[in-house]
């Protein structure tokens, strides 16, 4: 029997993601959203479940408006929420998605308790808490994406300013996804050499400034969040995890001491395999980047109490 992803939200990312999962012909896929969409995700499904025969895949591909037919998914994304309009920051939305948040963990902890879930919808790092807080589920089983889309970014631009294939690099970009990102130079290598050593400290500081505002920049031009990359990352995920690759990906992991933080969700490189994280690799950072690091959890950490002290929503 294949494996079973829900997709929770049939917005421009989840339906992004459907489409790709249902190309791999790897797994069953379900698409949840609210009653008041109407046949909208039972439309989407039927439209790329009938690319089956010319895609050569014979995954499923079910629309629904309840978490009936999402029973015992293996992995559920959740990427419902309201995304960023022109001008907002990701943390403007923290009141109206920590409530969808909440009242779509609910309904997944009793469809599919043994899922590993994926959270999407921002802010990345304060809704994987409130997912986190609603599940009860351990953090292996609780996990951000966001790093992967940031260190995406970035690798295109260091691709572009060097002239080399975007396949020769690899970027380290941890923190959070917002303001307080960590971009680790020093462990973004260009064929295993530090960027550090290719490129001016002026041109690493102009790639990071742009890989920072990266969402905010399609944001002003799409009057709505980014979709391709963000789903193609959610896949990285998903195919780490079904064919437990043990793949090392930055990903917002609830921290339990590592990297001397705890007790907060942050990105970080995280080896991901079926029992979803694995464990949490500690890269050697500088003062400045250690710093960053813990700037970034105090900004996270002040969501969580943030949220800690408002009623768990209805
Ligand atoms: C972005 C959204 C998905 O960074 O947060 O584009």
């Amino acid at each position: 029997m294949k494996q079973k992803v829900t997709v929770v939200g049939a917005g421009n990312v989840g339906a992004s993601l459907v489409e790709r999962l249902h190309t791999t012909g790897l797994v069953d896929v379900v698409l949840v959203d609210i009653p008041e969409t109407g046949g909208m995700p039972k439309g989407k499904c039927l439209d790329i479940e009938q690319g089956g025969s010319v895609l050569r895949s014979d995954s499923s591909v079910i629309g629904a408006a309840d978490y009936e037919q999402t029973k015992n998914s293996d992995i559920v994304v959740l990427t419902a929420g309201f995304p960023r309009k022109p001008g907002m920051t990701r943390e403007q939305l923290l009141d109206i998605n920590a409530k969808i948040v909440s009242s779509v963990a609910r309904q997944i902890i009793s469809a599919s308790p043994k899922a590993i879930l994926i959270v999407v919808t921002n802010p990345l790092d304060a809704m994987c808490f409130v997912a986190l807080r609603e599940t009860k589920w351990p953090r292996n089983r609780v996990i951000g994406m966001a790093g992967i889309l940031d260190a995406s970014r970035l690798e295109r631009l260091i691709a572009q300013k060097l002239g080399v294939s975007i396949e020769n690099v690899s970027a380290c970009v941890l923190g959070t996804h917002g303001e307080t990102m960590v971009p680790v130079p020093s462990a973004t290598t260009v064929f295993g050499v530090p960027i550090t050593k290719l490129m001016k400290e002026s041109e690493i500081a102009e790639v990071v400034q742009k890989c920072v505002q990266g969402g905010a920049e399609i944001v002003g031009l799409l009057k709505t969040s980014a979709y391709y990359t963000p789903a193609a990352c959610v896949m990285e995920m998903i195919m780490a995890i079904i064919k437990d690759k043990r793949k090392i990906l930055p990903c917002s992991v609830y921290l339990e001491g590592e990297f001397g933080l705890k007790d907060v969700y942050l990105g970080v490189p995280a080896v991901l395999g079926k029992n979803g994280v694995e464990r949490v690799m500690e890269v050697p950072l500088n003062d400045q980047e250690k710093a960053a690091m813990d700037k970034a959890a105090k900004a996270v950490q002040e969501m969580q109490d943030y949220l800690k002290k408002s009623p768990v929503p209805a």
